[in-house]
């Protein structure tokens, strides 16, 4: 064969799927040694294709044209931005046995009874196992279909016979392309299905989830390359020996990545959970030390969570700080301006702090509750049971405003809360209001003062 007749190979990291036009020993994005490979780019399978679509002038073209798909589950569509949108392809990543496939199987036979015909590809499991996940379900099964498929060309071709308003493929990670030599899972593989799979869906208009398999560090296996072909990518999560199940975005062309979907596994699926914030609070203790409530805001939701802190003599040299769900470097600030500010002596002490029931605080607005839970556990003194804390605690250990301060009070009051301690210069920006008494602090210290003179019906205790 003459050089110019070849296809020309490229060398692709095989654990990043970054291309590469020669061999280099260490990929140049993921830094992994000795992982570029040669690959020769395949061909796109031999589809039947559609005639290409004229081009469109903006001003032509409605915004409703194509509606989004809702899958059943109100979770589920607001996590994805209002339900699936046509021709997008959906990335579903979690650990095994944390309910992927009944999630979408729940969305798939929602999706079939609205009368649209559902493929579910599935290379893991046979179409009896997957009627038998069905039959826990209670669900009826009209419109889904069901093929026990690895070969992706097989089952496009099926999909092409059957037209689906849906797709699913269970996993991404087992069904393998003829045109392309490699094994399946392997990233050349991962790559060229995925792309087979766009270029069928997107003219078609057709949605596609896809399962994705999860690393041991916690990834998609093949991660960067598949987040960037997709256009969501959404992880299922949950503790170990709990029934809830967190449905987080973390990537959405189509809407926000801060919606968080609450879910709890039941012998009959999951089941939505409407009012996170009790769940989240309905194990806590009545004014326990180290433990305080603050609203937080989860895309556009707010969720009142559990935040606990432990403190406890360190035998080591570096005390340490461990942060469960909540930002580590938050912590060392907040603990830092405990100990310069309010002179608290935080340096001889471990400390923890957990939010409670899994989920993850990303906002600074729960740095005061973290303090607060951090001063009454390390005095030994409990918080008021009826008190909710927000505000972002600043270098010099001012309180600084937050956001959405409404909705947080009003979520703080629905749930029984009385009273909320909240920097003074919220109060300037927005009226006051929502039933809640409203304790505001303009420092760290003043706060510390507030909460624990409620608590201790006195002066509070002594600040140095
Ligand atoms: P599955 O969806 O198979 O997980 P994945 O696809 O992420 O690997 O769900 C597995 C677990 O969920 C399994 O332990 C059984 C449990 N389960 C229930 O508790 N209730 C149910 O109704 C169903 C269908 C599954
Ligand atoms: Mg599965």
């Amino acid at each position: 064969m003459s050089s110019k007749a070849r296809p020309r190979s490229l060398y692709l990291c095989q654990e990043c799927g970054q291309e590469s036009p020669r061999w280099q020993g260490r990929c140049p994005a993921c830094g992994a040694w000795n992982s570029l490979s040669e690959f020769t780019p395949a061909p796109a399978a031999p589809l039947p294709s559609r005639p290409a679509a004229p081009a469109r002038e903006l001003e032509g073209i409605a915004e409703d044209e194509q509606p989004r798909l809702s899958t059943g589950l109100g979770e589920l569509d607001r996590v994805l931005g209002g339900g699936l949108v046509p021709g997008s392809l959906v990335l579903l990543g979690g650990d095994p046995g944390i309910g992927k496939s009944t999630l979408v199987l729940q969305a798939a036979l929602a999706v079939a009874r609205s009368g649209r015909g559902v493929l579910y590809v599935s290379g893991e499991e046979s179409p009896a196992q997957v009627k038998l996940r069905a039959r826990r379900l209670a669900l009826p099964g009209r419109g889904l279909f069901l093929l026990s498929e690895t070969d992706l060309t097989a089952a496009l071709r099926e999909a092409e016979r059957l037209d689906p308003g849906l797709l699913i493929v269970d996993s991404i990670q087992t069904v393998y392309s003829q045109s392309a030599p490699q094994a399946p899972g392997s990233v050349v593989q991962l790559r060229q299905c995925t792309l087979e799979l766009m270029q069928w869906a997107k003219p078609r208009g057709v949605p596609v989830i896809l399962i994705g398999h999860v690393t041991k560090e916690g990834e998609i296996a093949g991660p960067r390359l598949l987040e960037h072909l997709v256009d969501v990518v959404l992880y299922l999560e949950g503790e170990r020996f709990s029934s809830y199940r967190l449905l987080r975005g973390v990537k959405n062309r189509f809407g926000s990545v801060a919606e968080v979907g609450v879910f709890e596994m039941t012998g009959r699926g999951l089941t939505e959970v409407p009012n996170p914030s009790e769940l989240f609070l309905a194990e806590r203790g009545e004014g326990s030390v180290g433990s305080l409530v603050t609203p937080i805001m989860e895309g556009s939701r707010c969720l009142l969570v559990e935040v606990q802190a432990l403190t406890s003599p360190s035998f080591v040299p570096a005390p340490r700080r461990t942060a469960n769900g909540v930002d580590f470097n938050r912590l060392v600030l907040v603990s830092a301006v405990l100990t310069r500010r309010l002179g608290l002596h935080l340096g001889n002490q471990d400390i923890v702090v957990s939010v409670v029931g899994g989920l993850r605080v990303q906002e600074p607005a729960a740095d005061l509750a973290v303090a607060l839970a951090i001063v009454s556990s390390l005095r030994d003194r409990p918080l008021p049971a009826d008190l909710v804390a927000l505000g972002e605690v600043g270098l010099s250990g001012e309180l600084r405003s937050v956001g959405h301060l409404e909705r947080r009070l009003a979520e703080a009051a629905r749930l029984g809360f009385r009273r909320c301690l909240l920097p003074r210069s919220s109060l300037r920006r927005q009226p006051a209001r929502a039933g809640l008494e409203l304790l505001p602090a303009a420092s760290l210290r003043e706060a510390v003062r507030l909460a624990f003179a409620r608590a201790d019906g006195h002066g509070g205790p002594p600040l140095p």
